[in-house]
């Protein structure tokens, strides 16, 4: 990795100089059915539009152009899920058929152009062909991921509207088997908007009780569809339609129903997949995430795809499916040669076999890069999987909004030298700032929000899903002429972003996006919390965890573990598991300001057991001593 090798520093000041140009170039690696008209329309939209006018489909390129290239043969989709003991190679030839025939399943039921359907599946290839299949009819997709409970679901199916939802009778937690119908049925009932039908993809492990009229059995419409051979052509759509919505944590209960375009989307993805990830046309490309966040839907999904990869499908686990050599073991399998995951992952992975034993059991000869994103890649990690795996080791840093790296290390282009603790340098498309409150650009070294000027590049949101105001207040507003990243960090002297923490409530838990704010309406849901706080303590494994401190409402004198329970139990009721939510602590009174506000910080320096002082602010610093004590006798803090 050499600096004065990479043609980074060339590629990124070409973009400077040409926006428009690098954009229009990097256009013509997509089959279009009609050229755009502007590639950047600035007086489109929120802070302007590209490829304007430009007519395409996301499916064709993810598919059929492949096919048509006599790609029809390899591999696309690789479906590995140790859970059901199932390994399924699909081709490009058989995706097409598939996607073509769930297409023309869901224009029978009436989906069409701009339709929304919600996709609250497992990791099985049935979730693909369902993405890929919404697109090529031009129909607007929304994964909900499966270990959120049913009340975020219903408030996902209110926002997006959905004609259908296509589920699973359940999704498989290592060895635990959860049942979705329940689930399903559940958000349906508390939802305002009901959903004319939903397709079942009944599994083995658990058959769901289907409800007469508005669920219809996957596989049997599926053999109706064969048998009248059914089938379903790419709709020609705008390259500024939706392809997606993908709700993501706000700093309120309710999520942002972020979108993503057509045209944008494939551009920008198609070039990371070469330049920022360095991965041929042909190779096996593996994104141990889920289809239900950002990073599955572009890297387990669309990039790869549009770039003519073959794309591996894990529904397991780093560790327990069976043990801490799942992830080499799919690489060995598969001939993987890049693997793109999340930190807590390889932590999770060196905590059960630190000295990486397994790993010397399987064949990694093709493997070449490993990249995380999700959370801050700690030096450590990096470190251990560096002196194992013996390859590139490169942390990037992205967001649900942004759809794709904003920075990362271009292995395509030549690898810079790697700095541990830092995402590495701006992709071409983004210009970073660090600024302060004042939006003053901030010297070298100093912390500050980290913010991009706009417009943001392609493959970026344009808006939140009928929420321009929303999505004015939440991202451009404080900033002016900015995109409000709400991560701040800062810039060294070789233009390296380090991006320390959130400036906003939102917490990252084994790399999921978590809204603090969103938990403590729960807990104050609690008929006996008077007032509460939650912030993300420090956790060996996932990074970040939940810790909910509770203040009762006079005269409550139930016994404080139960009701502590009985709020664990909340969050996970109306949440969901992912909350990963464990642990709440019943406290007096909480440290606050004189003029109200809860230290939080303060609490949070307590807990984690850093240096902290005593807030000049505080109210009445006594407080602080009793929070420690709770803290202590439920085993946190030093
Ligand atoms: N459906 C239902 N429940 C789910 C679920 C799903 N799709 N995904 C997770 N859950 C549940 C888990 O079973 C767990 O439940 P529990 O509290 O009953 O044990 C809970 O949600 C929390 O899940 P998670 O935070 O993933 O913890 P874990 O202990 O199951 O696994 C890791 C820890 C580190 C192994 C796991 O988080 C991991 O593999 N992370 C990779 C990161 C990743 O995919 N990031 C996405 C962005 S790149
Ligand atoms: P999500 O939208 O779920 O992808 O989460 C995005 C948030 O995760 C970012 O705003 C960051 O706070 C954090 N994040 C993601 N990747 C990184 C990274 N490489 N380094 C530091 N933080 C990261």
């Amino acid at each position: 990795m050499d600096a004065s090798t990479s043609r980074y520093r060339d590629v990124y000041a070409r973009w400077q100089r040409d926006p428009e140009g690098f954009w229009r170039e990097a256009a013509a690696d997509i089959d279009w059915f009609e050229k755009p008209v502007e590639t950047f329309d600035p007086d489109a939209g929120i802070y302007g539009r590209w490829f304007s006018g430009g007519v395409c489909n996301t499916c064709y390129n993810a598919i059929d152009r492949h096919v048509a290239k006599g790609r029809g043969q390899q591999a696309a989709l690789i479906y590995d899920s140790p859970v059901t003991n199932t390994k399924q190679t699909f081709t490009y030839g058989r995706l097409l058929s598939e996607v073509q025939l769930l297409g023309a399943m869901l224009r029978d039921f009436g989906v069409g152009k701009g339709d929304r359907v919600i996709l609250y599946m497992p990791m099985v290839p049935e979730a693909v062909f369902a993405m890929l299949a919404c697109a090529r009819i031009g129909a607007i997709h929304s994964v909900v991921f499966g270990g959120f409970a049913a009340k975020e679901l219903a408030t996902r199916i209110n926002d997006a509207t959905p004609k259908v939802i296509l589920s699973a009778s359940c999704g498989l937690e290592g060895a635990r088997v959860i049942p979705y119908e329940p689930l399903l049925d559940e958000a349906i009932k508390l939802a305002g908007h009901k959903p004319e039908t939903c397709l079942i993809l009944q599994r083995p492990q658990c058959e769901a009780q289907l409800t007469p009229g508005r669920d219809h059995d996957w596989r049997k419409t599926w053999e109706h569809a064969v048998n009248y051979a059914k089938t379903s052509e790419c709709v020609p759509v705008l390259a500024t339609d939706p392809l997606y919505i993908l709700y993501t944590s706000g700093t309120t209960g309710i999520p942002k129903g972020v979108v993503r375009d057509n045209g944008g989307h494939m551009v920008a993805l198609k070039w990371s997949m070469q330049y920022l990830y360095g991965v041929n046309p042909g190779e096996v490309w593996w994104s141990g995430s889920d289809v239900g966040w950002v990073v599955g839907h572009s890297y387990i999904v669309y990039a790869p795809l549009f770039h003519g990869c073959t794309t591996v499908l894990y529904e397991g686990k780093p560790v327990g499916t069976p043990d801490a050599g799942a992830f080499w073991r799919v690489c060995a399998d598969h001939g993987v040669v890049s693997l793109f995951t999340a930190p807590t992952a390889f932590r999770a992975i060196r905590k059960e076999d630190p000295d990486a034993k397994l790993l010397k059991q399987y064949d990694l000869s093709k493997f070449r890069a490993l990249f995380l994103a999700g959370e801050r890649a700690d030096p450590p990690t990096i470190q251990w999987a560096e002196e194992h795996l013996k390859v590139p080791v490169l942390d990037h840093w992205w967001q649900t909004e942004t759809g794709w790296c904003i920075a990362g290390n271009p292995l395509g282009l030549g690898a810079l030298p790697v700095k541990y603790g830092s995402a590495c340098v701006p992709m071409p498309g983004y210009a970073i700032d660090i600024v302060d409150e004042a939006n003053k650009v901030q010297p070298v070294n100093k912390i500050g929000s980290i913010v991009v000027k706009l417009p943001l590049p392609p493959g970026n949101f344009p808006t939140l899903w009928q929420q321009d105001e929303r999505f004015q207040e939440s991202y451009l507003a404080e900033f002016p002429g900015y995109y409000k990243t709400a991560d701040a960090g800062y810039k060294d002297a070789d233009g390296y972003i380090y991006v320390m923490s959130r400036t906003d409530d939102i917490i990252n838990v084994a790399g999921h996006r978590l809204s603090t704010g969103g938990m403590e309406e729960v807990l104050a849901s609690h008929q006996d919390v008077a007032e509460c706080a939650v912030l993300g303590i420090k956790d060996e494994l996932k990074g970040e965890v939940p810790c909910g401190f509770i203040v009762l409402k006079a005269g409550v004198n139930r016994p404080h573990d139960v009701i502590e329970k009985e709020i664990v139990a909340l969050v996970r009721d109306k949440i969901g598991p992912v909350a990963a939510f464990k642990l709440a602590i019943t406290v007096a009174r909480l440290p606050k300001t004189r003029s109200g506000k809860i230290l939080r910080g303060t609490i949070k320096k307590i807990a984690d057991g850093d240096a902290w002082t005593m807030p000049a602010t505080i109210d009445d610093p006594a407080i602080l001593d009793e929070i420690g004590a709770a803290m202590k006798t439920h085993g946190v803090g030093s």
